[in-house]
């Protein structure tokens, strides 16, 4: 690596979730640089199909954290729900004649769905670089998604949107270490993806022994478990039951097509 690097380099370098608060509230200028920076990500097709909720009400963080199991949550000094949103384009493409419920209106299609996605995550990435940045701490949070009705419900979700992450924003109050991340090999490939032949996976054995080193400050009482056990332990995990058609469905979207 370079000898010398920008900051925002030195900065993505170091992230590290950060899932402890200081009882501090932020400012609304920092507040508004982290929403401005997250509005300059790219947008496919300039759909600029998200959209992010401010979650400042304590009872809604309250049941937030319940949905995610992550009593943090509800800590967090600045929360966001940032969702899929086709609902703006929906009026705005009623405003030209064009009736969202009929198939002529497209934005409620599988591709447009990972579209507004892509877009929904890259804006919540770019928040959190510029957080980090900021010298405050984030973690991204998928939890909350344990409960997705749930989350319609409480954030009164209407049609054609859906909840993609949660961000937890705040003044660090722990100093997690770097977790370690694999071998560039594993993950880096030139021109065509690797046969199993290769040898991809024969830095496997050190990266494990080097994650099973790292203390996750959630459960500071044990090492975690190495890399191959944890994909063994979640690749076993009964997830069927966390199915999108029918919840998309339900708002509006036509996920079979
Ligand atoms: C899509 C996504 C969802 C995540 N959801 C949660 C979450 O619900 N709760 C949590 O504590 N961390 C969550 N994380 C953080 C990951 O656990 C974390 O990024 C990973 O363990 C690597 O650790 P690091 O961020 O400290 O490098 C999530 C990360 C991503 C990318």
């Amino acid at each position: 690596m370079a000898a010398w690097l920008p900051a925002t380099i030195e900065t993505l370098l170091n992230r590290r979730s950060i899932r402890k608060f200081k009882d501090e509230a932020i400012d609304a200028d920092t507040i508004a640089t982290l929403e401005a920076v997250a509005q300059r990500a790219a947008s496919s097709q300039f759909l600029n199909d998200w959209s992010a909720i401010r979650i400042n009400n304590p009872a809604l963080k309250a049941k937030i954290a319940e949905y995610g199991a992550q009593a943090y949550i509800a800590d967090a000094p600045l929360l966001y729900m940032f969702i899929i949103d086709e609902h703006r384009n929906a009026r705005i493409a009623q405003s030209k004649g064009i009736d969202p419920s009929s198939d002529e209106f497209g934005l409620k299609t599988s591709y447009r769905f990972t579209q507004a996605q892509n877009d929904a995550v890259l804006a919540l990435h770019a928040m959190e670089t510029a957080a980090f940045s900021l010298g405050l701490g984030c973690v991204i949070l998928g939890s909350p998604l344990n409960n997705i009705n749930g989350l319609i419900d409480l954030l009164n979700l209407p049609e054609y949107t859906y909840p993609v992450l949660g961000l937890a924003i705040g003044k660090p109050d722990q100093e997690p270490a770097l977790k370690p991340r694999m071998p560039r090999e594993m993950q880096f490939f030139e021109n065509t993806y690797p046969a199993d032949a290769d040898g991809t996976l024969d830095a496997l054995p050190a990266f494990d022994a080097e994650v099973h080193q790292y203390y996750d400050l959630r459960q500071a009482d044990r090492p975690v478990d190495a890399f191959s056990d944890q994909i063994a332990k979640i690749s076993r995990q009964d997830v069927s039951n966390k199915t999108l058609l029918d919840k998309a469905a339900a708002q509006g979207f036509t996920l079979d097509k």
